[in-house]
């Protein structure tokens, strides 16, 4: 889980933290992904207590995600916790020991591949993490990997959507998903070069661990790591040398576990890292918001921001789209705005060239409402030129004049019903691998959007002429 933070975890308490980290576990595990197999879990769970994590006695690690039944979208292996027996509120679930996590600071202070990371020092944080975990799964010549029985439980397959090819993504291109996805794409695989560059010129001296990266690598490892960061890192709050809180991204062992859902009253899990004691020291806590009947999933919020919960962002972070998700929304491409209008834009809600088209329910909702004005401040735009440069007052007092706001509805329409015609094509695509399922099943939820835009638009625009608005 988890969106991109800044991790700054200072360099002194991830020394810290590996260190401890060695001193428990020892090396010279092998890394494995995948195996539905519960010697996997045990392995895991034997592995967690050997590391300190305190799990409740009453919570069970399943293999399908239980409050939905599996029906959420979800396109890849699925496990998560559950309460086997009924819980009160404030019931600590899990506790996980700092210094069984992984940050991207572990890669640094790797014996095998540290000095390639160390050089790398231009690449985000998240582009390090990902070559370092591709490491850890991969490398046939990892020798220090203390988080094998971790790993290990991690799903080998996933939906992510960086595996997907340039053919297999071009019957979707209509979808604005696609632009983000090429985006991130783009620069993930430029981070993988340069990672392959580099090792390749400290191949010579830099040990067999290194040459495999420069020579054996491939893109779907790392996309694959990439997705595992994407879709299961918490952003962890760590008190460093200094006793001040930073921010690290990590994976946290056990608490990576739990899932989420979209409906808020489902959601009753809260973990944060406590107060008590210092550094690794310091545990990553999970405990429960309200009463838990038995059986009951564990679910927590993965992201706090109604934005990043739309079902776009959901695919592209987390691999699943959730039916039924109150913060979905479209996202269209609109034709530039003059620029004199983009202080009228600003101040309707909306960023330059982007409308956001939220789900509309009777009554009208403001949203829909600065959505209609929108295209009617670009329908002004576009037959008065005169308007661009206009002030503000004097636009919105030529609009309520009417005949503006009613061609702009129009357009709008227009517009709506081309990109239905559109997604009407994706929907007629029989997708082929788990990837295309997910941004087909996308197109599904987004078609259904637009259908009802339409409808509301249309109704307002009749609604309009009736009253001679
Ligand atoms: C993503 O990048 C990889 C590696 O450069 C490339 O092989 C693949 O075709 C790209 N995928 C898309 C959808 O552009
Ligand atoms: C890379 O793969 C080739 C072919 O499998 C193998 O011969 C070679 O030893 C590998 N290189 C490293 C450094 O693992």
């Amino acid at each position: 889980m988890g969106p991109t933070g800044q991790p700054v975890l200072g360099r002194m308490t991830a020394t810290v933290v590996l260190v401890a980290l060695l001193a428990v576990v020892g090396v010279g595990a092998e890394a494995t992904t995948g195996g539905e197999t519960t010697a996997v879990v045990e392995g895991f769970m034997q592995w967690s207590q050997d590391q300190g994590l305190v799990w409740h006695p009453e919570v069970e690690v399943t293999s399908t995600h239980a409050a939905s039944g599996g029906d959420d979208g979800y396109l890849g292996p699925q496990r998560g916790l559950k309460a086997a027996a009924a819980l009160g509120e404030g019931t600590v679930v899990l506790s996980v020991p700092l210094r069984s996590l992984i940050t991207a600071e572990h890669a640094l202070l790797d014996v095998e591949t540290g000095r390639l990371w160390d050089a790398l020092y231009e690449l985000s944080d998240l582009d390090i993490f990902t070559g370092f975990l591709a490491h850890l799964l991969y490398n046939p010549h990892a020798t220090q990997d203390p988080w094998a029985p971790y790993l290990a439980i991690l799903p080998s397959t996933d939906p992510g959507l960086l595996e997907l090819s340039a053919d297999e993504i071009r019957p979707y291109t209509a979808m604005p998903i696609v632009a983000a996805l090429q985006a991130r794409n783009y620069s993930l695989s430029m981070s993988m070069t340069d990672i392959v560059k580099m090792a390749a010129t400290m191949a010579p001296t830099g040990g067999d661990a290194v040459a495999w990266i420069a020579q054996n690598m491939t893109w779907s490892q790392f996309a694959h790591a990439h997705f595992l960061l994407r879709s299961r890192s918490h952003r962890v709050a760590i008190r460093d040398a200094m006793a001040e809180w930073q921010h690290a991204m990590a994976l946290v062992p056990g608490a990576d576990l739990i899932n989420t859902d979209m409906d808020p009253a489902l959601l009753n899990v809260v973990c944060r890292t406590t107060d008590e004691g210092e550094g690794v020291n310091a545990n990553f806590v999970c405990e429960t918001t309200r009463d838990l009947d038995a059986g009951e999933e564990l679910l927590a919020q993965y992201t706090s921001r109604a934005a990043s919960r739309t079902n776009t962002k959901l695919l592209l972070d987390y691999g699943f789209v959730a039916t039924n998700n109150p913060d979905d929304a479209l996202i269209l491409e609109v034709p530039p705005i003059p620029a004199g209008l983009s202080q009228l834009f600003k101040r309707l809600g909306f960023q330059r060239n982007m409308a956001a088209l939220p789900r509309l329910e009777q009554p009208y909702q403001v949203q829909d409402l600065q959505l209609m004005l929108y295209f009617a401040v670009l329908e002004a735009a576009m037959t008065d030129h005169t308007l661009a440069n206009a002030p503000v007052g004097a636009v919105q007092i030529k609009l309520e004049q009417g005949t503006h706001r009613l061609r702009g509805l129009a357009k709008m329409i227009l517009f709506l019903e081309e990109q239905k015609e559109k997604y009407e094509a994706i929907r007629a695509i029989k997708p082929t691998t788990t990837a295309q399922q997910g941004l087909f099943d996308l197109a599904d939820q987004e078609y259904e959007l637009l259908v009802r835009a339409v409808h509301h638009a249309s109704t307002l625009l009749e609604v309009m002429e009736n009253n001679q608005l």
